[in-house]
């Protein structure tokens, strides 16, 4: 069975050895993934697969038969920037831009996270019906997601505009 990879349908490598960021990068020519620790670390590499985030240095292409990744070449819509690009350009969200592929894809798979209610190491309420997305959830959750450029502060700006909680600044300029 093929995977589909940004709504195409794309045939598995017979290798079965060649993980799925290679089958990105190699094979379909989408640099956009990037390669960083190749050992599950930095998260460079992070593509949704269904929707849910994924290391995919670690993860063998013939794994993802007849599911459907996709990469940052496939988060916009159109010539349209995803929200959350459009953030990251906002809030100064990266630097040179090596991580910003991952970070983006995380975000997104993290957010889906958050809104099925699966709780972090840092959630203070196991069973609380809804989860906060704030600055302490927000980091902890995208904690696999480095950046050597120390551009966090923007990232997590960036996030927290799109998918956060007002933040107490904001709430008192509202007041
Ligand atoms: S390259 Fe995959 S986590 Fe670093
Ligand atoms: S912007 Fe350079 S590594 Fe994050």
């Amino acid at each position: 069975m093929p995977i589909t990879v940004n709504g195409s349908s794309v045939p598995l490598p017979d290798d079965p050895r060649v993980s799925l960021l290679d089958l990105l990068r190699e094979r379909l020519h989408l640099s956009g993934t990037k390669l960083g620790c190749n050992q599950g670390a930095c998260g460079a590499c992070t593509v949704l697969v269904d929707g849910e985030r994924i290391v995919s240095c670690l993860a063998l292409a013939v794994q993802y038969d007849g599911r459907a990744i996709t990469t940052i070449e496939g988060i916009a819509d159109g010539d349209t920037l995803h929200p959350l690009q459009a953030a990251f350009v906002e809030h100064d969200g990266f630097q040179c831009g090596y991580c910003t592929p991952g970070q983006i894809c995380s975000a997104i798979g993290m957010a889906a996270e958050v809104e099925r209610g699966m709780p972090s190491h840092v959630t203070a309420d196991l069973g609380a019906d809804t989860i906060t997305l704030d600055r302490d959830e927000l980091r902890e959750r995208m904690s696999g997601n480095l950046c050597r450029c120390g551009a966090h502060n923007g990232i997590v700006d960036a996030i927290l505009d799109v998918y956060g909680a007002p933040r107490a600044a904001d709430r008192e300029v509202a007041a």
